[in-house]
């Protein structure tokens, strides 16, 4: 390694991205990337784990669509190794290993698992073991840090554990990496229902649910001037309700104004001023992203040499590791 500290992340190719999964983890991956080691990935193995959704020409399509998407906002292949999941064989057979020592009871308690168990009859296996591949995603490559949105807290928690109980079982063989969520936008909120994260799944069938990063500006500004404040018509700090807080936090995210002050400037004023200025905000954000997403998606040759470049080279890290694993275990 170069003496910086290695990154990891990574972002699931199912629906279209939205401003959770820019605020919370693209910004700032972008914003640290100069001074860190970074291999971004999309993880299209852990869009499998819900079969029923899949179209497969669908999921072809998305993962290099969000590999674009995370070129457009700022991510430099000279800075940042960029690979899908799949390419990289490795990934699943450190799943494989690492599921044979994941006690079944730490599966059975994550609560994405339950949550999206609970809305499905039946469940493939392949959704409760989903956190030992994104653990082996992590641990392949010796990551120390992972920028994250506050929901993957947990399976953040769970890596950690399961890399210490490996090391445990079979001697130092994983790093153990930390994680890392940011101050503003790290839980970004249904626009039309502030108390749910705003999520791909239920952008669907609800369209001013969640603003997606290739919205046009016209629905973006229609979707945020709709969204849910509360039931009064004015701006009070001390009652803000979710909504109020949940619009204040995405600005916040976005120039960096601390919520308490964007708070003091609306004291007393209707929500429709703040509806305003978030939207402007959002839209400006996004402007050069979409330009940049349009241009890199008329260039594919530039797309597939890019990707075969990275993934050359993030494979020979995986295989390094993977040496060393296998030997831990007894299969080399
Ligand atoms: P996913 O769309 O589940 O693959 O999430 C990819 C990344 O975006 C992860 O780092 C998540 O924590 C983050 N993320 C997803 N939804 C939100 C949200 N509503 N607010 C903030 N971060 C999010
Ligand atoms: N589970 C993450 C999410 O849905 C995506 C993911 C898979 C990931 N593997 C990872 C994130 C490794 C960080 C590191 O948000």
């Amino acid at each position: 390694m170069s003496g910086r500290t290695r990154v990891f992340s990574g972002v699931q190719p199912t629906g279209t991205l939205h401003l959770g999964n820019y605020l919370g983890a693209i910004k700032q991956w972008v914003a640290h990337q100069d001074e860190r080691e970074n291999i971004f990935c999309v993880v299209d193995l852990h869009a499998l784990t819900v079969p029923e959704v899949i179209d497969p020409a669908v999921l072809r399509a998305k993962s290099r669509e969000t590999v674009a998407i995370y070129l457009a906002a700022g991510i430099d292949p000279e800075k940042s190794l960029l690979f899908i999941q799949s390419h990289v064989r490795e990934h699943s057979e450190l799943a494989w290993i690492l599921n044979c020592v994941s006690p079944l009871g730490w599966l059975e308690r994550m609560t994405q698992f339950k949550a999206k168990a609970e809305r499905r009859g039946t469940v493939g296996t392949g959704l409760l073991t989903y956190p030992t591949l994104m653990a082996a995603d992590i641990l392949l490559y010796d990551t120390q840090v992972v920028p994250v949105g506050e929901d993957q807290k947990q399976h953040l928690e769970f890596t950690r554990d399961l890399a210490l109980r490996f090391n445990n079982m079979f001697g130092d063989t994983f790093v153990v990496p930390e994680v890392s969520i940011p101050k503003a936008g790290a839980r970004v909120m249904g626009l039309d229902d502030a108390t749910v994260k705003m999520s791909k799944s239920i952008a669907v069938d609800r369209p001013h649910h969640a603003i997606s990063l290739l919205d046009t500006p016209k629905k973006m500004k229609k979707s945020i001037m709709k969204a849910q404040t509360d039931s009064g018509c004015e701006y009070r700090p001390d009652h803000a309700e979710p909504g109020v807080r949940n619009l204040m936090g995405i600005l916040s995210a976005i120039n960096g104004e601390p919520t308490s002050s964007i708070g003091e400037r609306y004291a007393g004023q209707g929500y429709g001023y703040l509806k305003k200025e978030v939207a402007e905000a959002v839209v400006e954000e996004l402007r050069p992203f979409q330009e940049e997403y349009h241009r890199l998606m008329s260039d594919e040759a530039y797309l597939d040499r890019l990707l075969a470049e990275s993934t050359a080279k993030v494979r020979a890290i995986a295989e390094t590791t993977m040496t060393r694993v296998r030997a831990a275990v007894g299969i080399d």
